[in-house]
């Protein structure tokens, strides 16, 4: 099982990425978000590259049925529906809906890796439903950190330590040999010098920092918690959705009882 792994979803081509196996990374809040929006009983989230995509999309939805989500510089796009806290998806909220969801660099990378064979959203929210999904596919797997592209370089530290972790997990569990690139490698010993205190790293990270401007300080706490959203969110089609095995049977949702 080689792993490789980019720091930034600006670093490659959707090309590159067709036919791999691909875990994307956007802790802050990407990830969390759609793991949140999907557990509370969203339908299906659609990740896209731009506003204007968004908007293209949504006007060919059934407009009660379709939500729009996301950020720019960490607040809700004007005439979005939500923005990127994690804490707004709620059940009452999502439950049945479709997501159009768009943000600075989660919904990028997510976006960018439609071509993927395989392809599931992580953060520490959902870290060892990640672990397990690698373990079974058990082959090659391309990382995608989403990183930053608002001024602060492209490296994000939560998303690279996030990696770091998943592959200490994989390193500790899986029985077969792992080559790891020398960016995999350097996520694992960023993991293994951060990783004690995650929730104090991320409120010191960049982005971290930006969020407690901005009055989200709250998300970083709900970002941190390791496995407190166990669910898979994966690539069916274009758009993400549950693993089947983590999805409540339609009647269940509509019946209100997930
Ligand atoms: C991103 O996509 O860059 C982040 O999730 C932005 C945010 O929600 O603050």
């Amino acid at each position: 099982m080689r792993i490789d792994l980019s720091f930034s979803a600006s670093s490659f081509d959707e090309l590159q990425l067709r036919d791999k196996n691909v875990i994307v990374i956007d802790v802050l809040r990407s990830s969390t978000t759609v793991a949140a929006a999907l557990n509370n009983g969203a339908r299906e989230i659609i990740p896209v590259a731009s506003i204007e995509s968004a908007v293209k999309i949504s006007g060919s939805l059934f407009g009660e049925v379709t939500l729009r989500g996301g950020e720019r510089n960490g607040k809700i796009i004007e005439g979005f529906n939500l923005g990127n806290s994690p804490r707004e998806y709620t059940e009452s909220t999502v439950r049945g809906k479709s997501i159009i969801f768009c943000t600075t660099n989660g919904s990028v990378a997510m976006a960018k890796s439609r071509y993927a064979k395989n392809m599931a959203v992580a953060s520490f929210v959902n870290l060892t439903r990640v672990v397990e999904y690698m373990k079974e596919i058990n082959n090659d797997f391309w990382i995608v950190c989403a990183g930053k592209a608002m001024g602060l370089g492209s490296f994000s530290l939560e998303d690279a330590v996030c990696a770091g972790m998943i592959l200490d997990r994989l390193e500790k569990e899986n029985s077969l040999p792992m080559e790891l690139s020398d960016s995999s490698r350097a996520a694992q010993l960023l993991h293994k010098s951060l990783g004690r205190s995650l929730l104090k790293m991320m409120k010191n990270s960049d982005h971290g920092q930006y969020l407690k401007e901005i009055g989200f300080e709250e998300d970083i706490k709900v970002c941190a918690a390791v496995d407190s959203i166990p669910v898979l969110p994966v690539l069916s089609g274009n758009v993400l959705k549950l693993r089947k095995d983590d999805r409540a049977p339609e009647s269940e949702l509509a019946q209100g009882t997930k």
